[in-house]
């Protein structure tokens, strides 16, 4: 069975805390285990080892011809693994890293598992911003490849408790740090090119980015289905609970007009909505995903929220749709992937 080891995120020198440093011991020994970050759960492995990538794949059943992402804790380790780090890459470094900010370079060859990054010759690297996270990087001393910790095409884990869900038995432990707070994963942006591209929308925004480095283009295939993903993971049906999710652009009224129709067909029909409009439904499982007003609450609660609808073995779930600014895209881009796209439009 997979250990739960628990560890107070916020006490000093974490570093030499005897789980940290057990979990660092078996990453040394090519073994895998699982750590928070702010983002989500990452399920880690030594990112210059065959071995290791090949455990994380298999814990996970991923296909393998998804990259890894590098996590490192000191700015010094990117220049091992990059053949060069751009300018506008440099500023978005200085302004988000520890974060939830990962950056696709131009590898440097021979330094990591070519398994890690299915054989690109790129890599994409982020630094976490979580204490127990970088921790566990330090007294590790290796650059260490981390997916999601989740089984592949499930809600990624933002609790130590749902990647026992998924994972049990198939990694030594994982370091339980608690809840990680930003709740989607970090945004992946392509800086191997002028103008840097958003391969996969998340924590950090493309406002932000913006802000820093001026024009930031957003990967066609994030909006048209027809385009071939530059990030090899967003071609995937992912974050899905095991019910169909439909999307429902229209009123509240209108949303619940459809799940009484599904009702009166003898199914038991969730909801996925927020504080302000929870008591305007009547369903056989209504779930709160955070506050609309506060975005950041919506993207922190989604990932437990489209979990638990598996545990009330509801057969149908309808959402509310959120705007599509701010961490609002990631949101929306994350929960079009769990519906497959499926969205009803009120006539
Ligand atoms: O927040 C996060 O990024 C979390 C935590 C654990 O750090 N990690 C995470 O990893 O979400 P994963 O493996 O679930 O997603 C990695 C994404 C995939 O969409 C993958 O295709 C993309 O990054 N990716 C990795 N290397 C790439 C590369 N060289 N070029 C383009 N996309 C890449
Ligand atoms: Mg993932």
């Amino acid at each position: 069975n997979t250990k739960v080891w628990k560890v107070d995120k916020c006490v000093d020198n974490l570093e030499s805390n005897p789980h940290v440093v057990d979990a660092a011991h078996f990453l040394r020994e090519n073994e895998v285990v699982a750590m928070p970050t702010e983002t989500v759960y990452g399920l880690a492995g030594n990112a210059k080892n065959d071995e290791a990538v090949r455990k994380i794949f298999e814990a996970k059943g991923r296909p393998s011809d998804n990259p890894l992402i590098i996590h490192i804790a000191e700015r010094s380790q990117l220049e091992q693994m990059v053949a060069e780090v751009p300018e506008k890459a440099d500023r978005l470094i200085e302004a988000f890293w520890p974060g939830p900010l990962t950056i696709v370079f131009r590898m440097k060859e021979g330094v990591l598992s070519k398994f890690a990054t299915a054989g690109l010759s790129t890599v994409a690297v982020r630094m976490p911003d979580h204490p127990v996270a970088l921790a566990l990087l330090r007294a590790c001393r290796l650059p260490i490849a981390a997916p999601s910790a989740n089984s592949s095409g499930k809600p990624s884990p933002t609790t130590a408790a749902h990647v026992v869900e998924d994972l049990n038995g198939k990694i030594a432990g994982v370091l339980d740090g608690g809840p990680t707070g930003v709740g989607v994963e970090s945004t992946v942006v392509d800086c191997t090119e002028d103008v840097p591209v958003i391969l996969r929308p998340g924590g950090i925004t493309r406002e932000q980015l913006e802000a820093v480095i001026g024009e930031v283009r957003i990967d066609p295939a994030l909006t048209n289905e027809a385009e071939q993903p530059k990030s090899p993971g967003m071609k995937y049906r992912h974050y899905a609970p095991n019910a169909p999710l439909y999307l429902v652009s229209g009123t509240r009224e209108f949303l619940q007009r459809l799940v009484e129709e599904k009702q009166k067909e003898g199914l038991r029909v969730g909801v996925l909505t927020t504080e302000e409009f929870a008591g305007e439904y009547e369903a056989d499982e209504v779930l709160i995903c955070g506050q609309r007003s506060e975005l950041d609450t919506v993207a922190s609660a989604l990932y437990d929220v489209l979990r638990r609808f598996n545990q009330l073995n509801v057969d149908i779930i309808f959402s509310e749709m959120f705007p599509n600014i701010g961490v609002g895209h990631a949101i929306m881009n994350r929960l079009e992937k769990a519906a497959g796209n499926k969205v009803i439009v009120e006539k």
